[in-house]
């Protein structure tokens, strides 16, 4: 089944794929459930139901009123347990930990340093999201089209402090 399909599809039953339980990613607050190829759903872990679903709210709004969009893992549905998003390949492998910043440079692709690192900048900026949590590589992902995407932007500094005192 096509992204379009399984978005456009009324009946589609975004809880089945929890129940399915493919979990491809888990973070402080929240799991990432696998739909299809291209869709992925991302639930607030039970016991920390409020901080991922603000975390939820966050990335969606954040989504919808960037300025620019074109780092960004698409949000095609916030929901008041879940969000639908764009699925990326993760580029982190198991517990790596970094900077985008040096993983570009490692990787060859310094033609895209200046402008992610401005951007993760403006991004901060305007949402007061957390700088070290954008650069983080774990938080990035590759779309189908081989383009680079942040897959997590859903901590305010705020938020960082709460998560922190609770999630540790
Ligand atoms: N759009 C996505 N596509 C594929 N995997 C994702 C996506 N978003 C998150 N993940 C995976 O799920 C993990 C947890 O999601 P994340 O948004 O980082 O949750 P948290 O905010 O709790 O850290 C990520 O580290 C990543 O491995
Ligand atoms: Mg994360």
């Amino acid at each position: 089944m096509s992204n379009i399909n399984l978005l456009d599809d009324p009946n589609t039953d975004f809880y089945a794929f929890m129940k399915k339980g493919r979990i491809i990613g888990r973070g402080s607050t929240r799991l990432t459930y696998r739909c299809d190829k291209e869709i992925v759903i991302k639930v607030p872990k039970p016991r920390y139901f409020d901080l991922g679903q603000a975390q939820n709210e966050i990335e969606a709004g954040v989504y919808e009123n960037a300025s620019q969009k074109k780092f960004l893992a698409k949000v095609y549905h916030l929901e008041s347990d879940f969000m639908v998003c764009e699925r990326l390949r993760p580029i982190a492998k198991n517990k790596q930990t970094g900077s985008i910043i040096n993983h570009l440079c490692s990787v060859g692709k310094e033609e895209l340093v200046d402008e992610i690192y401005h951007f993760i900048h403006q991004l901060s900026d305007e949402f007061h999201l957390h700088l070290m949590d954008l650069l983080e590589i774990g938080n990035w992902g590759i779309d189908r089209k081989g383009n680079y995407k942040l897959l997590d932007y859903g901590c305010t500094y705020e938020l960082y402090t709460e998560i922190f005192e609770k999630v540790g």
